[in-house]
């Protein structure tokens, strides 16, 4: 399974790719205005700095822009794949982007049969969105669990990446259902390495060894 960064943050993305074990990038329009610099430029700062994936997310509503968008974003560099929504003119825009050899990240999936959908178009991600199904009602884990069987009982090779994880439980029932893929914001990527019974055993063992030796000297 791998882990993604949810940031357009710099100084985010340079401490978890430093833990060695960050392999690609998602951004939405959200996180790229945060950081309050344009698309483009913040996508290229981001595309330098890992040799991973990194989701860039298209605006438009309407197809033909989105795939102009599209080829704008993918010619940033190799490593970008295009982020579309889940909509009648986002798959449009997907299977015209394949056709051009372009990657795609079908966004914004609430469904099983959306996903089937994305699948079909030829979609190399469907991102469906954990948490906000949980706020919906639905089981974030259930979702990703019909769309991992699906796509095995038809041979799909799309890659299922789970978005929208807000907590540890989130990660650990994504993981169980099958997705291939977490993206996770910085804040809950940097919270799993933690246990609180992890850094008492710390204390206690380095307390329990400089009672008898010297640490320093050991
Ligand atoms: C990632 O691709 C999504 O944009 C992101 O995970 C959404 O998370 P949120 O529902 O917490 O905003």
């Amino acid at each position: 399974m791998k882990f993604f960064l949810d940031t357009a943050n710099l100084d985010e993305l340079d401490r978890a790719l430093a833990w060695g074990i960050i392999d690609g990038v998602t951004t939405n329009p959200t996180l790229i205005a945060k950081e309050g610099i344009a698309m483009c430029e913040q996508l290229r700062r981001i595309c330098e700095r890992t040799d991973g994936d990194v989701s860039a997310p298209v605006i438009s509503s309407v197809s033909r822009d989105m795939v102009h968008e599209g080829r704008e974003l993918a010619s940033l560099h190799g490593n970008i794949v295009i982020k579309v929504p889940m909509t009648e003119e986002g798959i449009k825009a997907v299977s015209a982007l394949r056709s051009d050899g372009i990657r795609t990240n079908v966004t914004l999936c609430f469904t099983a049969a959306q996903a089937l959908i994305a699948a079909k178009s030829g979609a190399y991600f469907v991102s469906p969105f954990f948490a906000r199904v949980e706020d919906a009602g639905g089981s974030g884990q259930q979702l990703i669990e019909d769309i991992a069987r699906i796509y095995s009982a038809h041979g799909f090779a799309t890659q299922i990446l789970a978005a929208s994880l807000r907590s540890r439980e989130h990660v650990e029932q994504a993981a169980k259902a099958g997705a291939h893929i977490a993206t996770l914001p910085f804040k809950l990527m940097e919270s799993l390495f933690r246990h609180p019974l992890t850094a008492q055993g710390i204390e206690q063992f380095a307390s329990d060894y400089s009672k008898v030796f010297d640490p320093v000297k050991a």
